[in-house]
This record gives C-alpha cells, structure tokens and sequence, in this order.
C-alpha cells in the first residue's frame, strides 16, 4: 500500500501504512481519548497491539491476516488518525474495523472519513461486508458511521465491560454467496462453503 492523499477536501493528508515510526503517537491518540479510557486501554496495551501488528506484517502469510491491516492518515509525516481492520475478522468470512480513531484537532474535516474509506475499499476487494462495534453511548460517532451507509443489525450487551452496550454496525453489498443457480428437476444442491449436498 503506497502513500495516498486522503481525499480532495484534505490534499495534504496522506494514508499509508503504519510504520514503527508512528507507533508511539498512534497508542497515545487511542490511549489519551476518554473512549478507550472507558473500556480500560493503557498506552502500553496500544503499544503492544500496535507493534504485535508490525511484526505479524513483517512474518507475512496467515499471521498478517489475522493480525491486519494499520493504515495513518498523517499530515505532513505525522499522525493525526489511523484505522484498524481485518480483512476476515468477523465471523470468519467478513471484514471486521477494529479500531478508528482521530486526533481531536483533525476531526470534522473529513480523515475519519477518509480513513473508513480505505479500509473498506481493501475489505471489499475480499467481500461484500463490513462489521464493526460502536457504544451506544457514542453518540456522534453512531452519526458518523450511519452517514456512511451503516446499519445497524444487532446489540450486544455487556460485551466489553460491564453496564455498555456494544451496537453491532453492518455495510454491506450483498450476500456471501451469489444467487444459487435453479437446482435441476429431482437433483441436489451442493453448498458451495461446505461442499455438501442440502435440499433447499
Ligand atoms: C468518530 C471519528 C473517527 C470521526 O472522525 P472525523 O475525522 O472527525 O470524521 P469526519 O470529519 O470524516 O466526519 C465528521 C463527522 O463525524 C462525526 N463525529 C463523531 N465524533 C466527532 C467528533 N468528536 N468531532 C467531530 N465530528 C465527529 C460527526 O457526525 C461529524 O459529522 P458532522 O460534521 O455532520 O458533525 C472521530 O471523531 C474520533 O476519533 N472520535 C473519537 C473516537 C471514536 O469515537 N472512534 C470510533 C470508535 S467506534
């Protein structure tokens, strides 16, 4: 993934991968922000998570994908948001956004945005949904992902931490499976992800 402006309103934003460079202001932003505060994240966790994501990168194969994707948005070579995403991360067949956080000073102007863009963009390259988790009490970001064409399609409570409702958000362009051909008079379908016959 090379360097790229994250959109016109923001030419001077660029989105790129995370390097080791941008570990420690990437940890301070989710680490500082009273959110992740709320569900217990110290920065030396974000650390931690972070770097465990460079290094299943470097080891490549099945340990990058289920580490995933880090992609920044960075101003003038620093950090001012980033977005955490697994390509198979929910369910096991579809993309999963783990983590998508701004810099107080650069939000409303368009990075988150540009950032949920991104990672959609390499989630539906793989397939046709996109999960992620919002509490229920955050309020302006529920905003933010209905604008962008999330709709809500479960809850789960105390999920994370006790007395918080996680909202489980869905985009979507279709179904896992393409429509199924018309099955012959008398014969047998196969499911096509696990191979056996079934009847309807
Ligand atoms: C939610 C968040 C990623 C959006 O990023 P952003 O760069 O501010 O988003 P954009 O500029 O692309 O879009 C702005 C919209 O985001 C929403 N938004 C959510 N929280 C916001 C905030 N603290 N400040 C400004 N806009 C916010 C608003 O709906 C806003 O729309 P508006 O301009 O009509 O008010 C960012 O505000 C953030 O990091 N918030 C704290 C962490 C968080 O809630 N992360 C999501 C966890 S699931």
């Amino acid at each position: 993934m090379s360097s790229e402006p994250a959109s016109a309103r923001q030419p001077s934003v660029r989105i790129r991968p995370l390097r080791a460079g941008d570990v420690e202001a990437c940890a301070r932003l989710v680490a500082g922000d009273p959110l992740w505060q709320r569900y217990g994240l110290t920065l030396r966790r974000a650390r931690r998570a972070l770097r465990q994501v460079l290094a299943a990168r470097r080891r490549g194969g099945a340990a990058a994908l289920a580490a995933g994707d880090v992609a920044v948005a960075a101003v003038g070579g620093v950090p001012v948001g980033f977005v955490w995403f697994r390509r198979e991360g929910t369910f096991h067949h579809s993309g999963y956004v783990r983590w998508l956080a701004v810099a107080p000073a650069a939000r409303g102007r368009g990075v988150g945005t540009a950032l949920l863009r991104h990672a959609e963009a390499r989630i539906f390259r793989h397939g046709p949904n996109v999960f992620l988790t919002v509490s229920a009490f955050n309020r302006r970001a529920r905003a933010f992902y209905r604008r962008l064409g999330y709709v809500r399609v479960g809850a789960l409570t105390d999920y994370v931490v006790p007395g918080v409702t996680e909202v489980l958000l869905r985009k979507t362009r279709g179904p896992l499976q393409p429509p199924r051909p018309r099955r012959p008079a008398g014969g047998l379908a196969v499911h096509r992800m696990t191979g056996r016959e079934c009847t309807r």
